[in-house]
């Protein structure tokens, strides 16, 4: 059944946790959404997961669309929210809306995640004015990577917990429908989600949040060489594609591959036919 952003707050107010994972192909995406899981997020983790950057800051927008509409694709239940990549909502304010409109009407998603800061906050009130759901995300923003000197946990001292409350109160006043909560001590999540209204949904951010958001590769064992501390790997896809990677080779070199069941054999007469042909037209 198509599920709609407003079961968000419900499941906070009955303390259901939302899930949330993201996905960047529409295979994947069916197998989530089969799942049921609430929400799926096209983020710009992609940049990094997919497409090997370093940091998710080289994503533009049309990437976003083209693997969001393939995500879209995919979905008969989530609700699929869509990633607004670096600098894609940071010109004027129709500029940005018509980024996220682009998303709205081109991937069917129900809601742009927009990295947010004091910054943006009255251009994120905009957005919502013009009827484009947002979701908030604060504390370790990856777009903002220079400026936090690293991917570090924020919220440790009080004085920088309490600007991170006070940035979620000024989300949830300029309306946004939930905010992720990233890399930020446990303590401060745990406020945040006692005093805000709307849902938050960590990742790293322990275990007090209305839901949890976690990279669909780190959580099937994609990445051999980095699993984020704040991931569980539920699944060893790394390798399991890599025995099957080797056996294709293997069976490649000793003849094995393809068998008579992998070809498609032509007709005796049409072959006898071929052959004649070929042999007079080789003589000639
Ligand atoms: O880009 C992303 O995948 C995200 C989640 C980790 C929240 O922003």
């Amino acid at each position: 059944m198509r599920k709609y952003i407003n079961i968000l707050k419900e499941k906070k107010f009955k303390k259901e946790k939302i899930t949330m994972l993201t996905a960047y192909d529409y295979i994947t995406a069916k197998i989530i959404d089969e799942s049921s899981i609430d929400i799926i997020l096209v983020g710009d983790s992609y940049g990094m997961v997919k497409l090997g950057y370093e940091t998710t800051l080289p994503v533009t927008l049309e990437e976003m669309l083209v693997v969001s509409k393939a995500v879209s694709r995919g979905i008969e239940n989530s609700i699929l929210v869509v990633d607004m990549p670096f600098l894609s909502c940071n010109g004027t304010v129709s500029e940005s809306i018509h980024n996220c409109g682009r998303v709205l009407k081109e991937t069917k998603a129900q809601g742009v995640k927009i990295e947010s800061s004091f910054n943006n906050i009255e251009l994120i009130k905009k957005i919502v004015e013009a009827d484009i759901p947002v979701m908030g995300h604060i504390g370790l923003t990856p777009q903002s990577i220079y400026k936090l000197g690293g991917y570090k946990i924020q919220g440790k001292t009080a004085e920088d917990a309490r600007k991170i409350l006070d940035l979620a109160y000024a989300l949830e006043a300029a309306g946004v429908f939930a905010v992720v909560l990233e890399g930020i001590t446990e303590e401060t999540a745990k406020v945040i989600t006692e005093k805000l209204s709307i849902p938050t949904i960590g990742i790293g951010a322990g275990k007090y949040c209305d839901g949890q958001v976690l990279v669909i590769d780190d959580i099937l064992g994609m990445n051999k060489d980095f699993v984020p501390k704040h991931t569980k790997v539920y699944a060893n896809l790394y390798g399991i594609i890599k025995k099957a990677v080797d056996s294709y080779k293997k069976d490649v070199e000793q003849n094995k591959f393809p068998k008579n069941i992998n070809s498609t054999k032509m007709d005796e007469n049409e072959f006898k036919k071929f052959l004649i042909d070929v042999e007079l037209g080789d003589e000639k």
